[in-house]
């Protein structure tokens, strides 16, 4: 279990001062100066050797994400855009910084966007979170007023933070919709190449990073890359903020270090799985978009993103799902189907049309209504979805669908056998069919 002093967010829980006092006395926005005075580079080859890997879901290391900024202006402003959109289903991690620890972000983003050269952060804040945009923009104002950001701030760094509230959809959580949205459009995200860093917001070069990405930059450049890297495992370092949901006795949003194991987290954090570890069936380990796990490889799972992509899961947002035996997993499985159809912007076929097929096809094999052989055509149509596409939506429409199908094919089958029991006496009976031959 993490140690209490290598927490970064130690007022996670809204027990403490969330202002810019409280803020102080915990440790945030010292010597921020000292940090910048030892220059942009020192800073991005600090967070590349802290290990850091984003923490939006995909997993990409930041530092090396920051180096692709221009070193050089030719004339376009620089931007850097905080992913604050926070619709992964069971994902509440980023909302617990904005209303608890909204400075760490601030000045996250000051350090960010003096490491990219951006003197404009946006923070795209998720429609919902009234209150946490409340609290963000209080917490810069706080900010502002005492010339920590702003123009002509202490810093020497002109930073205008603009926290701006999108309207509420999945999609422009994903970096280049919510570029779109940003600008004023709808959130439909964008062909890649051009990748932001080239041509982002307004068409200038632009950095996206997640709340938590950010947030933790302070404290691991007054801390240093070392001991950032050396809680967890090779590549997979640092701590980690889970979000624990489902079927255990207290949900929880918890730090914790990378590489803990699930049955540690969620016996420590959460007070274990409701009715008992062995009342497990499956827990889903990254947000809704990764592949479920059955509760036989449960046991000894390793959180962190090489150990859950080696089982064709993932960590995602770290935001872990426990289902305990009273789940009806197709039924589960397919409401989340349902999630993405419903949330598809619509401009590829394979996720317009694939996604809405998807989920009637369950719903029909949650009742059991649904012949043996559509698994494998449902499955075959996953993988025509799955990087078929121009955002990442398709393959997270795909991936849960496909984890279904890896470990609880059993179950499926199990369903239209009784289903055809029950509509059809005789069908699948040996000695009926015997008779009629
Ligand atoms: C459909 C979809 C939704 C996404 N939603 C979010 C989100 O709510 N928050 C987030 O930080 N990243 C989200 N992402 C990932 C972003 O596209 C992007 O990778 C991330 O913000 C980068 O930040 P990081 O490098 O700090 O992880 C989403 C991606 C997809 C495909
Ligand atoms: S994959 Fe789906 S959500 Fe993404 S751009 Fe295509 S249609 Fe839109």
């Amino acid at each position: 279990m993490l140690a209490d002093k290598d927490r970064i967010f130690t007022n996670l829980y809204g027990l403490h001062d969330w202002g810019l006092k409280g803020a102080m006395a915990r440790g945030a926005w010292d010597n921020t100066k000292g940090l910048l005075e030892k220059g942009r580079d020192w800073i991005v080859n600090e967070m590349k050797a802290s290990g850091l890997r984003g923490r939006g879901g995909a997993g990409f290391p930041t530092g090396l994400k920051w180096s692709f900024m221009p070193k050089q202006s030719d004339g376009r402003p620089a931007y850097l855009v905080v992913n604050a959109d926070e619709s992964e289903p069971g994902t509440c991690k980023d909302r617990e910084i904005m209303r608890h620890d909204p400075h760490l972000l601030v000045e996250g983003c000051l350090v960010a966007g003096f490491a990219m050269g951006a003197h404009t952060v946006f923070i795209y804040v998720r429609g919902e979170f009234i209150r946490e945009r409340e609290r963000l923009q209080a917490a810069v104002d706080q900010a502002v007023e005492a010339g920590l950001i702003g123009k002509n701030n202490k810093h020497d760094w002109d930073l205008d933070i603009v926290v701006h509230h999108g309207a509420g959809a999945y999609i422009c959580g994903e970096e280049t919709g919510l570029l779109e949205s940003l600008e004023g459009k709808k959130g439909l995200p964008r062909l890649k190449p051009p990748f932001p860093a080239a041509v982002g917001v307004y068409g200038c070069p632009t950095t996206v990073n997640n709340v938590e990405s950010i947030a933790v930059a302070p404290t691991i450049l007054r801390r240093g890359a070392s001991w950032f890297s050396g809680i967890g495992r090779p590549n997979n370092v640092g701590t980690k903020l889970f979000c624990i949901s489902g079927h255990v006795e207290r949900p929880c949003t918890v730090e914790d270090a990378m590489g803990i194991t699930l049955r540690e987290l969620i016996e420590t954090h959460a007070g274990g799985v409701r009715g008992g570890w062995d009342n497990l069936l499956a827990v889903i380990p990254g947000g809704a978009s990764v592949r479920c796990l059955p509760a036989s490889l449960c046991n000894d799972l390793v959180m962190d993103f090489d150990s859950l992509a080696k089982l064709r899961s993932g960590l995602g947002t770290a935001a872990v799902i426990v289902m305990d035996k009273s789940t009806d997993i197709v039924r589960a499985i397919s409401r989340l189907s349902y999630f993405y159809k419903h949330e598809s912007c619509g401009q590829c076929t394979p996720c317009r049309e694939g996604t809405g097929w998807m989920w009637r096809v369950l719903e029909r094999m949650a009742d059991g209504r649904a012949e043996k052989r559509e698994i494998d055509l449902l499955l075959d149509v996953t993988t025509e979805i799955e990087g078929h596409t121009i955002c990442a939506l398709g393959d997270a429409a795909a991936w849960p669908v496909q984890g279904l199908i890896a470990h609880f094919r059993d179950e499926i089958e199990r369903r239209i056998d009784a289903y055809n029991a029950r509509s059809k006496p005789g069908v699948g009976d040996p000695l009926i069919a015997e008779a009629a031959e």
